[in-house]
């Protein structure tokens, strides 16, 4: 399960769903959060510090069905992005003995939202990974991406 406002998360997300020929799945607002839309970061922003979550739709996907669950995430305000939070929150119960978590960020900042996911999930991960912003444009996070599946996959 992923989240992606920009499509970063996205490219990840898909990435490790080819190497672990894994099923993948965004987590969808209801309201549609689109920055294009006189939506604005800040907004995002001030909601994701204030701990805020949006109203998202049922995943069809659930993952007491599965051996392993990934969950990956943009970082908003320092936090994890809320849209994954409300996920987590949501769904935790149903969550398999094995997760593993990363987040995309813009700043080198990314342990906290990673902090916040194991708290959510309450477990302890199989694997973690924090990757740049930067190294996705650039197309470097295939290299980081590919070790945190081959880690999963030797578990
Ligand atoms: C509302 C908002 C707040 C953000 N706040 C942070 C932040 O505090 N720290 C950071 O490193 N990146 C921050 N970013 C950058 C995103 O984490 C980064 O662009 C990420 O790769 C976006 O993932 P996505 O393309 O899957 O949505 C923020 C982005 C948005 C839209």
């Amino acid at each position: 399960m992923y989240y992606s406002l920009t499509g970063n998360n996205r490219k990840i997300a898909e990435l490790l769903a080819k190497e672990l020929s894994a099923d993948i799945e965004e987590v969808k607002t209801v309201e549609t959060l689109d920055l294009k839309n006189g939506l604005s970061m800040a907004k995002l922003a001030l909601g994701a510090w204030l701990g805020k979550t949006p109203v998202i739709r049922e995943a069809s996907h659930k993952p007491s069905e599965y051996e392993l669950l990934i969950l990956g995430a943009p970082v908003w305000a320092g936090k994890l992005s809320s849209p994954m939070k409300a996920y987590m929150l949501e769904n935790s119960a149903t969550f398999p003995e094995k997760t593993a978590l990363y987040v995309c960020c813009g700043g080198p900042k990314g342990d906290a939202a990673v902090d916040e996911m194991k708290k959510y999930s309450g477990k302890t991960p199989a694997a973690t990974i924090v990757i740049r912003e930067e190294k996705v444009k650039t197309g470097s996070y295939e290299a980081n991406a590919l070790e945190f599946a081959s880690q999963l996959k030797k578990q």
